[in-house]
């Protein structure tokens, strides 16, 4: 068949390009803020009607168009912001591409109008679905009201794709918290069927319109931090590690003023809130990054949402060097709060306060009586004997060498759970069991991936220990045939339904091993296609910690208590167990003091 290629008519053209930048009633919304920003607006006004489906109106106090320009705004390709190629390496408005008015031009009834400050006379165009009316002067105040009406509604296809005015509202909402984030030194109010959504004043700076945006206390909790390198210039607020949330929503990252996903930045943030933060949370975080426009390139993608970084390490390690220190630099001890005194207790304050007093009571009746058991403070030959059978079970913690017999007047260890340690300033209460998974936790990651990497040291059993294990199990383990390596983690089919552990890692010596490999399956099994490779080998590690760790309720001897709390101040980050509890809680002699109304 010959004659069957024609060119598409402009209309056609516009249509499809149209579907690339419009997805929904937010695509427009996003495009008029973006111009409205691009034109030099202090204040935009968004009024919405039943989700952007009935309308989209967006007013703005900025430079305004002349009845030349209305005439071509909405053709495609017609744009102020690019003259020459060699502008295309330097884009610093948020538009460029000239597409955005022609787009949604064709897809909805529009009318502008428009008075560029410097004139009285305001002009107003309509056009609907494509097809453009006269440009006729009226009267406006200065500035650009751009109405869009009835979205998709001469193409069925794409209208029957709109969701619930809910839903499409849901969606303004998130593009309208972007750009207002990047943008506070604008003022921008968001209406929805006549009812102000958010009134977002302008120059509060970014901690303000968060607070704005979300609520006050969320704002308030958040860490601030800041660095400049090599042409990246950083600016961050984010949560707490103990403050992260169940999905990545609160994940914004920004260049240059523009909302933008990148793999590099989630990377370097998951990176940085390793095993501070529980594997199964993502921290809140808002980045700003600012970087000369000739370093990356934004004309990749049609909304301009992924950008292409030239030097992407550059990024990637300024963001986790950036956000690590600014972690490893907090004290990650709970502080004990203590109910103000004065006030008429609450029954959770009047709670608190007892369980306190209780613990304090006990420590202080020990130490003043003088009846601390010896073998809590001092190391004694005889402790060590009565002990020493739990103690060899546990020595595989520890290198050779390392329980010393050190006098340790300073700890006490209550209902074989908790140490309380006195510090400079007060003590800590430590969670024997966390301090113990979280040590063991960063011991096994330090080796995984510092000490040459690949792969922990595992030892050969001697008697392999044999468990039962279905086809779906023995697929599971297929799948994960690489991690087992990692870990040292050697099986063998013993026959139908029998597999038995060959090897096993030398540090995880005193763990039960047959247990420990079925919990392992099932964590296996669970995350199948659900989490990468790395959080998947974090979550094992985690595992891992958890058995080998002491337990709650089991007793102590003082050079494993000594071990633990110098183990604590030796490896970073111990603050948190593995799962992202507290280890310790730390209580000040001031406060105590204020409590027993010494001051
Ligand atoms: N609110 C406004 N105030 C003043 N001028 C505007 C406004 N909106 C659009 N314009 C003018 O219309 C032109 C076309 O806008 P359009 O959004 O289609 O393209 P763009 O912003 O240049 O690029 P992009 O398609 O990447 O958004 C702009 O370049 C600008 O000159
Ligand atoms: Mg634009």
């Amino acid at each position: 068949m010959m004659g069957q290629i024609k060119v598409l008519d402009q209309n056609m053209v516009n249509t499809i390009a149209a579907g690339e930048v419009i997805e929904r009633p937010a695509s427009v919304v996003k495009e008029l803020i973006e111009n409205s920003i691009d034109a030099g607006a202090t204040e935009v006004n968004i009024y919405i009607e039943d989700g952007g489906k009935g309308l989209i109106r967006v007013v703005d106090n900025g430079c305004g168009m002349d009845s030349g320009d209305l005439a071509l705004a909405f053709e495609p390709h017609a744009t102020s912001k690019l003259k020459t190629s060699a502008d295309l390496l330097n884009i610093s408005t948020m538009g460029f591409r000239g597409e955005a008015l022609a787009s949604i031009a064709v897809v909805a009834k529009v009318s502008v109008v428009s008075r560029p400050a410097d004139t009285m006379a305001a002009n107003r165009i309509e056009i609907d679905c494509g097809s453009k009316d006269e440009v006729r002067p009226c009267s406006s105040d200065a500035g650009t009201t751009i109405e869009v009406r009835n979205i998709f509604y001469k193409m069925p296809a794409r209208k029957k794709f709109l969701r619930t005015a809910n839903t499409e509202m849901t969606h303004i909402i998130e593009r309208f918290t972007r750009i207002a984030l990047a943008h506070t030194d604008i003022s921008m109010n968001l209406f929805h069927n006549d009812r102000e959504l958010y009134r977002l004043p302008a120059g509060l700076g970014v901690r303000q319109r968060i607070g704005n945006l979300f609520s006050a206390e969320f704002a308030e909790t958040l860490l601030e931090l800041a660095s400049s390198e090599r042409n990246l210039k950083l600016t961050a607020l984010l949560c707490r590690p103990e403050n992260g949330r169940a999905n990545a929503k609160f994940q914004y990252f920004f260049l240059n003023g523009r909302f933008i996903r990148d793999k590099f930045i989630s990377a370097a943030v998951r990176e940085a809130f390793r095993g501070l933060i529980e594997p199964d949370k993502y921290p809140v975080v808002f980045l700003f990054l600012q970087m000369p426009p000739q370093n990356f390139d934004v004309n990749v993608h049609p909304t301009k949402i992924e950008v292409r970084f030239d030097d992407s390490n550059l990024v990637y390690s300024q963001i986790l060097a950036l956000v690590r220190e600014k972690l490893l630099s907090l004290d990650l001890d709970v502080q004990a709060k203590l109910p103000k005194g004065g006030q008429v207790p609450t029954q959770e304050g009047q709670d608190a306060k007892q369980s306190i007093a209780g613990a304090m009571a006990e420590f202080f009746s020990h130490s003043r009586q003088g009846i601390v058991p010896q073998r809590y403070f001092g190391f004694s030959k005889v402790a060590q004997k009565s002990d020493s059978a739990a103690v060899e079970q546990r020595e595989h913690f520890y290198e050779k060498g390392d329980l010393q017999a050190v006098p340790s007047p300073q700890y006490l260890q209550i209902h074989d759970s908790y140490i309380i340690a006195q510090t400079e300033d007060g003590f800590l209460i430590i969670d024997q069991h966390a301090l113990h998974e979280r040590i063991i936790y960063e011991d096994l990651c330090r080796r995984l991936t510092c000490d040459g990497g690949a792969k922990l040291e595992s030892q050969k059993l001697l008697v392999p220990e044999s468990f039962e294990l279905t086809d779906a199990g023995a697929q599971v383990l297929e799948v994960n045939k690489d991690l087992l390596q990692r870990l040292g983690i050697e099986l063998e089919s013993f026959g139908p339904g029998v597999w038995a552990v060959q090897s096993f890692p030398s540090l995880l010596g005193g763990v039960k091993i047959v247990e420990f490999i079925v919990d392992m399956l099932d964590v296996l099994a669970d995350s199948v296609g659900k989490i990468d490779s790395e959080r998947l080998l974090h979550k094992i590690l985690n595992l891992a910690a958890c058995k080998a760790a002491v337990k709650a309720g089991q007793k102590l001897s003082p050079a494993e208590i000594n071990k633990l709390l110098s183990d604590k101040n030796a490896i970073e980050r111990v603050s948190r167990c593995p799962h992202g509890r507290p280890t310790a809680i730390k209580f000040s002699l001031a406060e105590l003091e204020k409590q027993f109304k010494r001051t």
